[in-house]
């Protein structure tokens, strides 16, 4: 069974109720959603595995853990996903960067996927899937299938903000996808918008509302 994680940090929790708030302009926008992927990425490489190496340090020798090379990958929905890359990789600044093109039909609610790069050994990689918001959870489940269907094994899904609805759609369809969020909302209202989440997360990251 998949599993949702809610980070509870109070960092991340602070800085996404900034996020959410009609108030806050594009620029700010922008660098809170930077600032809360790093911390969430921070949160949820916490497992990463460690190779102990013999160092020399000035006083004498001894061993210390490094990654054990573990080869990473992020993959954002565009667009809104483009939001949270350079915040985890300000963290693991080695990891290749793949791109879904998704977006929602407005009338059907269904995702219409455009388009799909992805690094060539991606069957290797453990991906991190990013979108600001999992509301129907359409969008997330077409990039999941889109990542399968190119060889993908081993895939974690990371937004800031998730509905019950789109929680129970993915792991229903995707049930070997963990879930990493920083809020799980109340429910979506009539046009499939996450209550109260944050607006449209595209239009506020690019200001093109
Ligand atoms: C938003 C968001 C997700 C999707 C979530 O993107 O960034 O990708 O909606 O909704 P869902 O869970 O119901 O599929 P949108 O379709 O507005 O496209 P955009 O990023 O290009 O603005
Ligand atoms: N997409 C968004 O950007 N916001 C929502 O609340 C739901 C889908």
């Amino acid at each position: 069974m998949p599993k949702i994680h809610v980070l509870d940090h109070p960092l991340i929790q602070h800085k996404v109720t900034y996020i959410r708030d009609i108030n806050t302009g594009t620029k700010e926008f922008r660098e809170l959603v930077d600032e809360v992927a790093t911390l969430m990425a921070y949160e949820i490489t916490r497992n990463l595995p460690l190779t102990q190496k013999e160092i020399e340090t000035p006083i004498g020798k001894g061993m210390s853990g490094v990654l054990a090379g573990k080869k990473l990958g992020i993959v954002p929905i565009l667009r809104a996903g483009l939001g949270m890359v350079e915040g985890i990789l300000n963290l693991i600044p080695a990891a290749k960067v793949g791109h879904v093109g998704l977006y929602r039909d407005p009338e059907t609610l269904q995702p219409v996927e455009y388009y799909v790069k992805l690094p060539s050994d991606v069957s290797e990689r453990e991906l991190i899937l990013v979108d600001p918001m999992l509301a129907t959870g359409g969008s997330a489940i077409d990039a999941v299938h889109a990542l399968k269907k190119r060889g993908a094994k081993n895939i974690r899904f990371m937004c800031l903000i998730a509905a019950p609805e789109g929680v129970k759609a993915m792991t229903d369809a995707h049930p070997d996808v963990d879930i990493y969020t920083a809020a799980l909302d109340e429910k979506l209202d009539e046009k499939g918008y996450i209550i109260p989440g944050l607006g449209d997360a595209g239009d506020r990251l690019f200001g093109t509302k």
